[in-house]
């Protein structure tokens, strides 16, 4: 319904559609929002032709701080209140695996916050690269500890200590130190750091939060992301050891991602819209064809839940030109359009 004036003066809800956002190269690129984010945001607010508000959630490979946190930096970023129950990122789901291990190595991020992650998820004991050089400066030839990384680093005998599972959950800042250490624990036994394997076999496993090789900053070229610490890591592992090192990537285009993402929506449409089924359709907007398009695709395959309609922008990782690897229902300029492309496929 509109006022005289064209204003719309109430707005409805569809339960019909929804979105979902990728974050880096759509929304943002290098802590900044895209032109067209704030104006895309804002039309699926109910600021458009059709008076109505669509549901919406963002699904980033991206981390290194609590969700909460995340939240706070994209609603200033957006203008507009982002929620914790619209929003996952890389190393979300890997919180169902709090249980599962003792103690945890996490890697990447910066300081402390990924052990704050970590422990927020319910792991029951978290260690950081920090703490092994703390405890033996040797381990890292060309690298010492800074007096504050000292400080806040944990004072740990290692020698006792048999660690359980290796966590990425964000980008290394310090690629050599994190992978000899990494590369250490997996040439152990038990995960006991300061002893090695004959057979090289007795490690333990690594899980990465996502798998994404580049991705898209503040650099007009793409930047090398953790996916690329782990082909590293594998080549780095078979010529020191001779072995295959089999690795798990959490994130896009994994399945269990976009099942995690589906649970999110239908919380989210449920708690803050009131709608109690699932949408015929999903709208992932997406910047990297192997993450985000192949993911929704391979995705709409698989459920029965929804349609997952996959839409590529040109505004990061994909550059306009070449062909991508995987192929998206829709290709569009940028989000604003990729917001409008679905709206009017609806009506
Ligand atoms: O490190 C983050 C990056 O690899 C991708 O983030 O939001 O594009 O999934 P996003
Ligand atoms: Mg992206």
């Amino acid at each position: 319904t509109s006022s005289p004036s064209g204003t719309p003066t109430e707005t409805t809800v569809t339960d019909k559609y929804a979105y979902a956002f990728d974050i880096d190269g759509v929304l943002i690129r290098g802590g900044r929002p895209i032109p067209e984010a704030i104006e895309a945001m804002k039309m699926l607010n109910g600021e458009n032709e059709y008076g109505i508000k669509v549901p919406y959630i963002f699904v980033t490979n991206g981390g290194g701080k609590t969700e909460a946190e995340r939240c706070i930096q994209l609603s200033q970023q957006l203008e507009m209140e982002v929620s914790p129950g619209q929003f996952i990122c890389g190393h979300t789901p890997m919180g169902e695996m709090a249980d599962n291990y003792g103690t945890v190595l996490v890697v990447g991020g910066e300081g402390e916050k990924c052990r704050i992650v970590a422990e927020g998820y319910g792991f029951k004991d978290v260690v950081t690269p920090g703490d092994i050089i703390k405890d033996n400066q040797d381990t890292t030839p060309f690298r010492s500890l800074t007096e504050e990384e000292y400080k806040r680093s944990r004072v740990r005998n290692f020698a006792e200590v048999e660690i359980e599972a290796i966590f990425v959950f964000a980008d290394s800042r310090d690629w050599a130190s994190d992978q000899q250490i990494i590369l250490d624990l997996l040439m152990s036994k038990n995960g006991r750091l300061g002893t090695r394997s004959e057979t090289f076999d007795e490690g333990p496993p690594v899980f990465f939060s996502h798998n994404d090789v580049v991705w898209s900053a503040s650099h007009d070229l793409t930047r090398i992301g953790m996916g690329a610490l782990r082909v590293s890591l594998e080549a780095m592992y078979k010529a020191v050891t001779g072995k295959e090192l089999q690795t798990t990537a959490f994130g896009k285009p994994q399945i269990g991602t976009f099942e995690f993402a589906t649970r999110l929506l239908k919380r989210w449409r449920k708690d803050t819209h009131g709608i109690n089924k699932a949408p015929e359709t999903v709208y992932f907007v997406g910047d990297t064809p192997e993450s985000d398009i192949r993911g929704t695709n391979e995705f709409d395959k698989h459920t029965d839940d929804a349609n997952w309609y996959s839409i590529l922008v040109k505004t990061g990782v994909y550059q306009a030109g070449t062909k991508p690897n995987f192929t998206p229902k829709a290709t569009v300029d940028n989000v604003l359009e990729a917001v409008r492309h679905g709206m009017e496929r609806e009506y």
